[in-house]
C-alpha cells in the first residue's frame, strides 16, 4: 500500500536533498567571534564604557576630575602649554602636561601626557625592561609635515576667569575656547562651535599607580565601582597579557554638534556613514574597533576590527565638513551616539538638529588628537594629507588590471596564463605569485622544482611590458640552514617576547620569527635582501606584496602577537600594534628603492595591514572577502571609506577570495572592480580557476569589455591618482564629497565618481538585476557613457538599464574626459598611443577637464618631466592650456611626447547649429596657418543627446592648441 512514508532509500535521498538545500540556504562562512574580543572582554574598553555610563547617568551632578591649572597656562608662538590636573582618591593630584599646537594649516593638535611616566618615575612589574613613558613615537611613523606652528594665532586677552581663548586659522576665523574646570575645548569657525572635546566629561587618562597587593577594597578605586580586575593582567583565549605598566588607557569624548553623519575610521566592513554603537534599531551594540587583525571569514555590517586602521574621522553636514585624527597606535575603540537636540533656544545653531557624539579610547600611549575645521571635504583631505602624506603616485602599470590567485603553481603555469590572455586578447598588466613560489615558505627563495626558471618567466612577461608581483611576509621561517633567519637572529633584528628572547610564533612556514622593522638596523638589513644578487632570479619588473603584517600569528592572542612582546626601543607591542604593519611596508619600500644603484623607480607594494600614512608607500586591499553578492556590495563603501580616510589606492579581491562565484557574480564583480583604484582578481587556493578566459561566452566577452573600459579610461585614472598625490583627494569619491550640500545624498555609498572627471558609476551588485537606480544630486544633464541617453532631474533616482553586458556609467555635463581607445595587451604598450577627448557639455554649452601624463615609472616628474593640461570648451572653442610647472627635465620629456597626439574628439550634447558643418579650424602652437579637421554631427535621437566627432585634429597632447567650432 502506498503511504506517505518514504522508503529507506527514499529517506536517504530526502536527507541528502535536505542537506544540499540547507547548504544552499545557510549563510556564507561565519567569522569566529570567540577569537576576537568584544568590548566587555577588553579591560580598558569595558572600563571606559562604564566610565561614560557613570558620567552620563550622573547627568549634571557629574563632576569630571580633570581641571586645567589656570596658573600653568602659557601661550607663545602658536602653542599653548599647561598642566591638566587629575584629582584622584584622597584628593591626590596627577599632573598631565597639555600642549595645544595651533598649526599654520589651521589644524589644531591637542596632546596630553603624564608627568610621572615622562619622568620615568614609575615602577614596572615583573622586572620588565620596557619603556616607562607613554608611547610618543606614533607621529614619527605617521606625520611627515604640516606641523609648522601658526605665526598668527593669537591669545584673546579679555576673557572670563577660567577660560582661555585663542584665535587661529585662516584670517583668524577659528577659535579654540578652552574651559579650565572641568577641562573642555570648543572649536569654533565663524563664531559657531563645530567640535567639542570632553564636552561629556569622558576624558580619562588612567594614571600610573603601584599595584596594591591584597587591596583593601574600601580604600581602593572600587569605591567608584571601577572594575580593576584587568588592571594588572588580562587573559583571553588562553593567553595572559602581563601588563608591566598596569592600566594606562586614554579616552575622550568628541562631539560634532549639528552633524548627523560621520565617515572614516577604516577598516570596517560597514556602511560609509557610520552607525551608532550603543544599540537601538539597526545600530551596533559594539564600538568600532581598530586593532589590526587577520579576521578569518569576516562578517559584513559590523564594527569589528579588520586588517588596517586609520583613526581619522570626517563629520559632515550641509555646508560644512570637520574632523579629527586620533593619533594613537594602540588598540582603539570608538563609540558613536547621535542625539536629536531639543528645540532648546540655548542650543545655539543646533536646535532641533542631530548631533553626533563620539567617544574614543585607546589602551596606551599619549592622548594626541588633531582637530580639523574644514569647511569642505577637500580641505579635510588636503590638511590631513599635509600631516600624514599624500598617496604615492604609483607606477602606471599599477593602475592596470592585476591577475592573482593562490597560486600559479609553476613558472610554466604563469607563462601559460600570460599566453592565454594574449590568445583571447584580454588586457592585463601584472601577474602575481602567492606563497607557493617559495621553497617551503622561505621568503627570498624559489621552489626549485616548480619555479626552476624565474628568469625566463619574467622575460616573457617583460616582452609585453607586464610585471610580476611576489609575496613576502614578515614572518621568517625558523629553520636550520636558512641563512635569512640565521642572519636575522644573529644580528638581533627580530621582535622579542616579554622575557627579552626572540619571539617564536606560528604562521604559514610553521615556527617563525618576525622581523622588527621599528629597528633601523632591521630596515637596513631588509634592504640588502632585495638586491638582485641576493634575491636571485628577480628582475626590474618584479614588485612586492606584503601580507600577514598585522602581524598575523596563528597561535597568538586574537591571531596576532602578544601585547607584551617587545620591539626595538623598548616599546611594548601594545604601544605600537597598529603601526606595526606599516613599518614593514616602509622597510620594503626603502628596499625596493635601493635594489640597484642608479635604478630609482617608484616601488609598488600591496599591503594588507595599514595605518595613517601607509598611503605614501603602498596600495591596500580589503583582505579575505567571500564570493557572494553581499561581499561585492560591501566592497564599495569600504573602498570609498578608505579614500576619504586619505588612503585611496584601495581595492577588494575581484571574484571574492573564498568560494566559487557564479559566472554572473564574477562578471558583475569585474564590472565593479574596474572602479576600484586597485584592481586585482584573487582567489583562495581551494577555489576553481577563474581567469576571465575560462568564463565561457557571453561572460568572457563581457568581462573583456569591462577590462577594455578600465584600460580606455587609464588616462583619467592616472590623472585622478596624480591629484590624490598632491592634494589628498579620493580617487573614487562618494556622493557627499562631490555634492556636499545635498543632504539626501550623504548616506549614499553604492555609487561613485571617478576623480574630478564627472564620471558617475553605479555598479550592479545584486543578482539578476537588469537596471539600477542612479541618484542625481543636481540639475545638470548626465549622459549615458555609451549611448549618450540624457538623464536629468535633481534630488531623485533615475533608472538606468543594466543588462549583464552593461556597466551603468553616466557623464555629468561640464566635463572633459581623457581616454585612450586602442585596445592593447598591457598599459605599457599603450604609452605612445593617441588620446581621445570626450567633451560632455553642460547646460550652458561648456565643459572642462584635466589630463596628467608622465613616464609612469621614474621620479623624473619631480623635475618637471610631465604634461599637465587643462582642456576647456566654451564659446564654441576647445582649448588646451598648460597647468604644469616647468623643471629641468620638462623640455626633454616634451620632446619624447611630441608625437603623441589627440586622434579623436567627441562632443556630447553638441549644438544643433552644427548640423551640416563638416570641418573645424585647428590652431596649434608653432603652426601659423592653422588646419582643418573633419567634423561629423549626429542628431539627437529619442532620449539620446546629439553629438559630434572631430577626426584626427592632429594636435600634440603636450602642445598649446585651440579648435574653433564656430
Ligand atoms: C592571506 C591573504 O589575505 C590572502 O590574500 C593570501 O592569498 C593568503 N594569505 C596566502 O598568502
Amino acid at each position: 500500500m502506498a503511504t506517505l512514508r518514504p522508503s529507506s532509500t527514499g529517506w536517504a535521498l530526502f536527507l541528502a536533498l535536505l542537506t544540499i538545500l540547507l547548504c544552499l540556504v545557510v549563510p556564507g562562512e561565519m567569522v569566529k567571534h570567540n577569537n576576537f574580543k568584544k568590548c566587555d572582554q577588553s579591560g580598558f574598553c569595558k572600563r571606559n564604557r562604564a566610565y561614560a555610563n557613570s558620567a552620563s547617568n550622573q547627568g549634571s551632578s557629574w563632576s569630571a576630575p580633570y581641571h586645567l591649572d589656570s596658573s600653568s597656562v602659557k601661550f607663545s608662538n602658536g602653542q599653548l602649554l599647561g598642566t591638566i590636573v587629575k584629582t584622584i582618591e584622597n584628593n591626590e593630584k596627577v599632573n598631565l602636561p597639555l600642549t595645544v599646537s595651533f598649526l599654520e594649516s589651521g589644524v589644531t593638535r591637542v596632546t596630553v601626557d603624564e608627568e610621572k611616566r615622562i619622568k620615568g618615575d614609575i615602577e614596572l612589574r615583573h622586572e620588565s625592561k620596557v619603556r616607562k613613558e607613554r608611547y610618543n613615537e606614533a607621529a614619527k611613523w605617521t606625520i611627515v609635515g604640516g606641523l609648522e606652528l601658526s605665526s598668527t594665532a593669537e591669545l584673546v586677552k579679555e576673557t572670563e576667569a577660567g577660560v582661555t581663548k585663542v584665535f587661529y586659522g585662516p584670517n583668524n576665523k577659528f577659535q579654540a575656547i578652552i574651559r579650565h574646570s572641568p577641562f573642555e575645548v570648543h572649536f569654533q569657525r565663524d563664531g559657531e562651535t563645530h567640535i567639542q572635546l570632553n564636552d561629556k566629561g569622558f576624558l580619562n587618562m588612567e594614571h600610573w599607580r603601584p599595584k596594591v597587593e591584597n587591596p583593601d577594597r574600601e580604600d581602593n578605586d572600587s569605591k567608584d565601582n571601577v572594575d580593576d580586575s584587568t588592571w594588572w593582567e588580562e587573559s583571553f583565549g588562553g593567553n595572559t597579557d602581563s601588563k608591566p605598566r598596569g592600566p594606562e588607557s586614554v579616552a575622550m569624548d568628541i562631539t560634532f554638534p549639528g552633524y548627523s553623519h560621520v565617515f572614516g575610521i577604516p577598516e570596517h566592513a560597514d556602511s560609509l556613514s557610520l552607525k551608532e554603537t550603543r544599540g537601538g534599531d539597526g545600530h551596533h551594540t559594539e564600538p568600532y574597533r581598530m586593532y589590526n587583525s587577520d579576521v578569518f571569514e569576516y562578517e559584513l555590517n559590523s564594527p569589528m576590527t579588520l586588517y588596517g586602521s586609520i583613526p581619522f574621522m570626517q563629520a559632515h553636514r550641509k555646508g560644512s565638513t570637520v574632523g579629527v585624527f586620533w593619533l594613537n597606535a594602540a588598540e582603539t575603540w570608538v563609540d558613536i551616539v547621535k542625539t536629536k537636540a531639543s528645540t532648546n533656544p540655548l542650543a545655539l545653531g543646533v536646535s532641533g538638529k542631530t548631533s553626533t557624539q563620539t567617544h574614543w579610547f585607546s589602551e596606551a600611549g599619549q592622548l594626541d588628537v588633531f582637530v580639523f575645521l574644514g569647511p569642505t571635504p577637500q580641505d579635510l583631505s588636503r590638511t590631513y594629507g599635509e600631516l600624514t602624506g599624500y598617496t604615492q603616485l604609483p607606477q602606471h602599470f599599477a593602475i592596470g588590471y592585476h591577475q592573482c590567485r593562490w597560486n600559479y603553481v609553476t613558472d610554466e603555469d604563469v607563462k601559460d596564463v600570460d599566453s592565454k590572455f594574449d590568445m583571447y586578447q584580454i588586457p592585463y598588466d601584472v601577474i602575481w605569485l602567492d606563497l607557493e613560489y617559495t621553497d617551503q615558505k622561505k621568503y627570498f627563495t624559489w621552489d626549485p622544482l616548480t619555479f626552476p626558471d624565474p628568469d625566463g618567466m619574467q622575460k616573457q612577461l617583460d616582452d609585453s611590458e607586464r610585471k610580476l608581483v611576489v609575496i613576502i611576509d614578515p614572518h621568517i621561517k625558523n629553520e636550520a640552514n636558512y641563512p635569512i633567519v640565521e642572519d636575522m637572529k644573529s644580528k638581533g633584528l627580530a621582535v622579542k617576547n616579554k622575557e627579552g628572547n626572540i619571539y617564536d610564533g606560528w604562521c604559514w612556514p610553521g615556527s617563525s620569527h618576525w622581523v622588527d622593522c621599528f629597528n633601523p638596523a632591521a630596515m637596513s638589513w631588509w634592504t640588502t635582501l632585495f638586491k638582485y644578487d641576493k634575491f636571485k632570479g628577480t628582475h626590474p619588473n618584479m614588485f612586492i606584496w606584503n601580507d600577514m603584517n598585522e602581524p598575523s600569528v596563528f597561535n597568538g592572542p586574537e591571531t596576532t602577537m602578544p601585547k607584551d612582546n617587545i620591539h626595538h626601543g623598548g616599546w611594548e607591542h601594545r604601544d605600537v600594534h597598529n603601526v606595526n604593519g606599516m613599518t614593514f611596508v616602509n622597510a620594503t619600500f626603502n628596499a625596493m628603492l635601493e635594489r640597484k644603484r642608479g635604478e630609482i623607480r617608484r616601488p609598488f607594494i600591496l599591503t594588507r595591514s595599514f595605518y595613517a600614512g601607509t598611503q605614501r608607500i603602498g596600495a591596500m586591499w580589503t583582505g579575505d572577502n567571500q564570493a557572494n553578492w553581499d561581499h561585492l556590495a560591501a566592497s564599495l563603501p569600504m573602498v570609498l571609506n578608505n579614500g576619504i580616510a586619505g588612503f585611496p589606492f584601495a581595492g577588494a579581491d575581484v571574484g571574492g577570495f573564498f568560494g566559487n562565484p557564479s559566472k554572473e557574480l564574477l562578471t558583475r564583480w569585474y564590472q565593479t572592480g574596474i572602479f576600484y583604484p586597485f584592481f586585482r582578481a584573487h582567489a583562495h587556493i581551494d577555489t576553481r580557476r577563474r581567469e576571465p578566459y575560462l568564463a565561457g561566452e557571453p561572460h568572457m566577452s563581457i568581462i573583456t569589455q569591462a577590462l577594455h573600459l578600465r584600460y580606455q579610461l587609464l588616462p583619467a585614472w592616472y590623472t585622478a591618482f596624480q591629484q590624490a598625490s598632491v592634494d589628498g583627494s579620493p580617487i573614487v569619491r562618494p556622493q557627499y564629497y562631490v555634492h556636499p550640500d545635498d543632504e539626501a545624498g550623504f548616506a549614499i555609498d553604492d555609487q561613485l565618481y571617478l576623480g574630478s572627471t564627472g564620471l558617475l558609476a553605479k555598479p550592479v551588485v545584486t543578482e539578476g538585476a537588469s537596471s539600477v537606480d542612479v541618484y542625481l544630486a543636481d540639475d545638470e544633464q548626465y549622459y549615458d557613457y555609451f549611448d549618450y541617453t540624457v538623464y536629468q532631474g535633481a534630488g531623485k533616482k533615475h533608472t538606468v538599464q543594466a543588462p549583464l553586458e552593461k556597466v551603468p556609467i553616466l557623464m555629468q555635463g561640464g566635463h572633459i574626459i581623457p581616454r585612450k581607445d586602442r585596445p592593447r595587451r598591457s598599459s605599457g604598450l599603450m604609452k605612445w598611443d593617441p588620446f581621445t577627448l570626450v567633451v560632455a557639455l553642460d547646460r550652458n554649452g561648456q565643459a572642462d577637464g584635466t589630463l596628467y601624463v608622465d613616464d609612469g615609472e621614474t621620479y623624473d616628474y619631480q623635475n618637471g618631466a610631465y604634461i599637465h593640461r587643462r582642456f576647456s570648451f566654451s564659446s564654441s572653442s576647445l582649448s588646451s592650456e598648460d597647468i604644469g610647472a616647468k623643471g629641468t627635465k620638462t623640455g626633454q620629456y616634451l620632446k619624447t611626447m611630441a608625437g603623441v597626439r589627440v586622434e579623436k574628439i567627441i562632443i556630447v550634447g553638441a549644438p544643433a547649429e552644427w548640423e551640416g558643418k563638416s570641418s573645424v579650424l585647428v590652431l596649434e602652437e608653432g603652426s601659423h596657418t592653422g588646419s582643418q579637421a573633419s567634423l561629423q554631427w549626429f542628431a539627437k535621437q529619442g532620449g539620446k543627446a546629439a553629438y559630434a566627432v572631430v577626426k584626427d585634429p592632429g594636435v600634440s597632447i603636450g602642445n598649446l592648441w585651440k579648435i574653433d567650432f564656430s
